[in-house]
């Protein structure tokens, strides 16, 4: 089990003078960690970039305690959007839509659109709450790193550049919020997450899958995102303990994240079991990989995971951390990796 802690009323008072005083505030979703600032402060969300080394044109989404003043930052909602409101907030989904006048271009990278998210972590709607506007949070990790789950991660990450870091333990799932987005009637998945394609349709019927070239852009959505330092490689299932022998053969390391135990034990290959169930895999995926990220090899494999959508948003992040993808066939391929 996963212990959700609260803030002290201090941790929290701190934590708000923060925000209106245009400071960074590092603070647990249920999803990842997330550096926040005053949305209503463009000289405070500019820290933010400047803290993740994240280029200017990014969006950031805001956060507010409930949709109660959406209307502040959105022009027009979409029934939709009230649909899947009333379903999932508060909770791991992000809605981008038209953005009210008032909204700073730095929060929305210049775009029309915004996106808004309600957290379901009873930290994050502490704080919220108690600030009583939209905190405009990215995932607390350096640019185009592995988004934090702990807050230790994000002192790893951030280091001296954010005082204020609401510890509220480990994060329930561990992977980014799902992404919509709305055009005319219909609705556009921009990014898989916790809410999954099948929940949102029994909500709303038809969804679109994947960006098309009107989208808003998601530029978090590029690929070579979320990813550790060493080269990192998706291995078919079945060939994931060949592939590690055969590349560690002559004396390198090698990091394996599996979803069994291997064969047989192999002297310089380190390897973590992440077992088979989609939440335990997702929960514990950025941990796992920077532990294989530190453990001193030249190459992570990871076996590749199973079909269906309980799987996806799994999936996608690790083709985005991934530097390569081995096709299925000859072990003995794998020589030609880098
Ligand atoms: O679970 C989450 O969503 C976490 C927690 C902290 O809430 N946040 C998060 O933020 O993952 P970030 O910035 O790492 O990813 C948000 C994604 C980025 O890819 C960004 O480009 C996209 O959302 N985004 C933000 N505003 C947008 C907009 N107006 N239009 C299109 N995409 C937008
Ligand atoms: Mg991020």
């Amino acid at each position: 089990m996963v212990r959700v802690v609260r803030a002290t009323q201090v941790e929290i008072d701190t934590a708000v003078q923060a925000l209106r005083d245009g400071e960074l505030v590092a603070f647990p979703t249920e999803t990842v960690y997330g550096l926040g600032a005053n949305a209503t402060n463009p000289a405070a969300v500019r820290k933010i970039f400047a803290a993740k080394g994240r280029p200017a044109d990014h969006p950031v989404i805001v956060h507010l305690d409930s949709p109660r003043f959406l209307h502040r930052w959105v022009r027009e909602v979409p029934e939709a959007a009230t649909k899947l409101a009333e379903r999932f907030w508060p909770g791991p989904l992000t809605m981008v839509m038209a953005r009210a006048a008032n909204v700073h271009d730095v929060v929305t990278g210049g775009q029309d659109t915004v996106a808004i998210r309600v957290p379901s972590h009873p930290m994050a709607q502490q704080l919220l709450t108690a600030f009583g506007g939209g905190i405009a949070a990215p995932s607390a990790n350096r640019y185009g790193r592995l988004s934090p789950t702990r807050a230790e991660h994000v002192r790893d990450e951030l280091g001296d550049s954010v005082n204020t870091i609401l510890d509220g333990g480990e994060t329930q799932i561990g992977l980014e919020s799902t992404i919509v987005t709305f055009e005319g009637s219909n609705v556009r998945l921009l990014r898989p997450g916790a809410v999954t394609a099948g929940q949102i349709r029994t909500v709303i019927g038809e969804l679109l899958i994947g960006a098309n070239l009107e989208s808003p852009r998601v530029p978090g959505s590029t690929s070579s995102h979320y990813a550790p330092t060493t080269p990192m490689t998706v291995v078919p299932a079945g060939e994931i303990d060949a592939h590690a022998a055969s590349l560690s053969e002559g004396g390198r390391r090698v990091a394996v994240l599996a979803q069994r135990l291997p064969l047989k034990s192999h002297k310089y290959v380190t390897w973590v079991n992440a077992g088979r169930r989609p939440e335990q895999y997702g929960h514990d995926l950025y941990a796992n990989l920077r532990t294989l990220d530190k453990a001193g090899c030249t190459q992570i494999l990871v076996q590749d995971v199973p079909e269906g959508e309980k799987w996806d948003a799994i999936r996608d992040r690790l083709m985005r951390a991934a530097s390569s993808v081995s096709e299925s066939g000859d072990a003995g391929a794998m020589a030609v990796l880098p």
